[in-house]
């Protein structure tokens, strides 16, 4: 879809027909201005409990709650004009039952006013994903790598490799039939992405995945290289934001001990009378 042109804003179902045409290109956004820059340029805007990591310093995303999900949706709602806005459901909020799902996916629709949810997991998932859908709420899937399952899966590795690679098929089939209008596909080999990416009737969001998906997501954070520690393989930095960042403080730091800053052209000129306190003006 082109982002420059004027259009309505895109819908779940939108997203959907959009299988097998040019790439739909989905960032995160936790905050209105990056919302607006992210919306000037992108079809999907995802409000990821990678917030979690990124913003809060999480060790990983299972601390996030939904009041943070409903708070960072809210801002991001400001920033989007024609992109969909799909918010994360966290860790805790949906595996329980459909129903659980249902009230917590209300709440984060009714209150930062996003178009669509999304979810991790596979063929478990299917049934509440199915309720949902059947409920007005559209749920994008995530499958592959799920963050949330990090403890069970021993990490943050490939997944899909070998004999995974049919579980990973089953859960995209699954998923898709449930009614799921879109699945982001996590770190599974380039291979098995392109192969599901054939199978399935909705769009595959890759990240980590192959060239071969329906479209691409990334962390905004990481692809404007905000850390520097972090650099896994399937980002690529557009810039060097924390390194600009880095020098622009450190600028800043060695002005002010030298008494630089501020300079004359950032102060207020002096309006103040100069008698002296209590004599007649
Ligand atoms: O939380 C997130 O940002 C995500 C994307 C990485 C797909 O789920």
């Amino acid at each position: 879809m082109s982002a420059s042109s004027k259009a309505a804003a895109i819908t779940a179902p939108g997203i959907a027909r959009h299988k097998g045409k040019p790439s739909l290109v989905c960032l995160t956004a936790y905050t209105t201005p990056v919302a607006e820059l992210v919306d000037a340029h992108c079809d999907i805007v995802l409000v990821g409990d990678s917030v979690g990591m990124v913003m809060h310093g999480l060790s990983s995303t299972l601390g996030v709650t939904l009041d943070m999900m409903i708070m960072h949706g809210k801002a991001v709602r400001r920033g989007v004009k024609r992109a969909l806005m799909v918010v994360d459901m966290p860790f805790g909020t949906y595996e329980e039952s459909p129903e659980q799902a249902f009230r917590n996916a209300t709440r984060l629709m009714a209150e930062t006013g996003c178009a669509a949810v999304k979810l991790e997991g596979g063929e478990e998932m299917a049934e509440t994903i199915r309720f949902l859908c059947a409920r007005g709420i559209p749920v994008m899937g995530h499958i592959g790598l799920t963050p949330q399952a990090v403890n069970s899966l021993g990490g943050y590795r490939v997944q899909g490799r070998g004999e995974g690679a049919e579980i990973v098929r089953r859960d995209a089939a699954a998923v898709a039939e449930a009614g799921a209008f879109s699945i982001v596909l996590e770190k599974v080999p380039d291979g098995l992405g392109r192969l599901i990416t054939e199978e399935i009737p909705v769009p595959t969001i890759g990240i980590g995945a192959s060239a071969a998906c329906d479209g691409q997501v990334l962390v905004t954070d990481d692809m404007l290289g905000m850390f520097t520690a972090f650099r896994p393989k399937f980002v690529k930095r557009y810039a060097e934001l924390g390194q600009a960042a880095d020098a622009a403080i450190a600028a800043f730091a060695r002005e002010v001990r030298e008494g630089r800053f501020p300079a004359a052209e950032h102060v207020f000129a002096d309006e103040i009378p100069t008698a002296p306190r209590g004599a007649a003006v």
